[in-house]
């Protein structure tokens, strides 16, 4: 519970892409949709996430990562794990994550959140059929990771994907960890991780340590 309200304390990412334009007070328009936002997720996102997903994978494949219901699951368990990007109001592309416990991946990790597991698991990352080829995927996965990197606990973020992604992820520094256990009909995956390291939220800590110890030091001698 605690691990849970101090990762939904870590919310630095939630903020306009792009500056508002400067309109003077009096002709503001009410209810004016941010041009460009991320944000987490949440359970209404839930049906334009799996029409993105639909398109993106059930046309392609007849599979998908993420089935509608597993969608509002991990959307409701942890929000916090996911990010949209948001064009006027329209999801265009997204992230959805949830934390796992153990080094490699097995088919638990399909449908769990381990609440103290030390590992984000990516499940799926998606843009919208018309935002594609416009750098759009790697900018929110580049973001997602920086976010990544002030949660306290997490160490890593894993995912699984086809074999012709891997260069795709190696773009964003995503490594091979090898041939993933899960396999969904006929599809193999390779498992791929990124180290959630130099944590912000560590540095900060150390850095507020630091301080301490030097005032503590400086009385001390002062003392003498
Ligand atoms: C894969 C996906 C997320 C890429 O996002 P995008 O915003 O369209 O990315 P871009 O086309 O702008 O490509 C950025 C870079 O990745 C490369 N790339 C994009 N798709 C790729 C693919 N399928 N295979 C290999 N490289 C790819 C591009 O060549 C480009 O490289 P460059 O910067 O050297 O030119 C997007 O195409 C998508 O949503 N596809 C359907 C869903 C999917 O497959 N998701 C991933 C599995 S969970």
């Amino acid at each position: 519970m605690t691990r849970m309200m101090s990762i939904a304390g870590a919310q630095p990412f939630i903020k306009l892409m792009q500056p508002p334009p400067s309109v003077s007070p009096g002709i503001q328009r009410r209810h004016t949709l941010p041009a460009s936002e991320v944000r987490p997720l949440n359970t209404q996102d839930a049906i334009s996430v799996f029409e993105i997903e639909r398109e993106a994978f059930i046309s392609a494949s007849g599979e998908c990562p993420l089935h509608l219901d597993e969608v509002r699951h991990f959307l409701t368990l942890c929000p916090e794990l996911s990010m949209g990007w948001f064009e006027e109001g329209r999801l265009v592309a997204f992230i959805i994550g949830s934390l796992w416990d153990q080094d490699r991946l097995t088919t638990d990790a399909l449908t769990l959140h381990k609440t103290h597991g030390s590992t984000v698991h990516i499940h799926v990352l998606a843009v919208h059929r018309t935002f594609r080829q416009q750098g759009k995927g790697p900018i929110l996965m580049w973001r997602y990771l920086q976010y990544l990197r002030c949660l306290p606990n997490v160490r890593r973020a894993v995912l699984m994907c086809e074999d012709f992604l891997i260069p795709f992820y190696r773009k964003s520094g995503f490594k091979v960890l090898g041939r993933c256990a899960i396999t969904v009909g006929s599809l193999t995956f390779t498992e791929m991780w990124y180290p959630i390291s130099g944590h912000a939220y560590m540095r900060r800590n150390k850095f507020v340590f630091g301080c301490f110890l030097f005032i503590f030091v400086s009385f001390s001698v002062s003392k003498f």
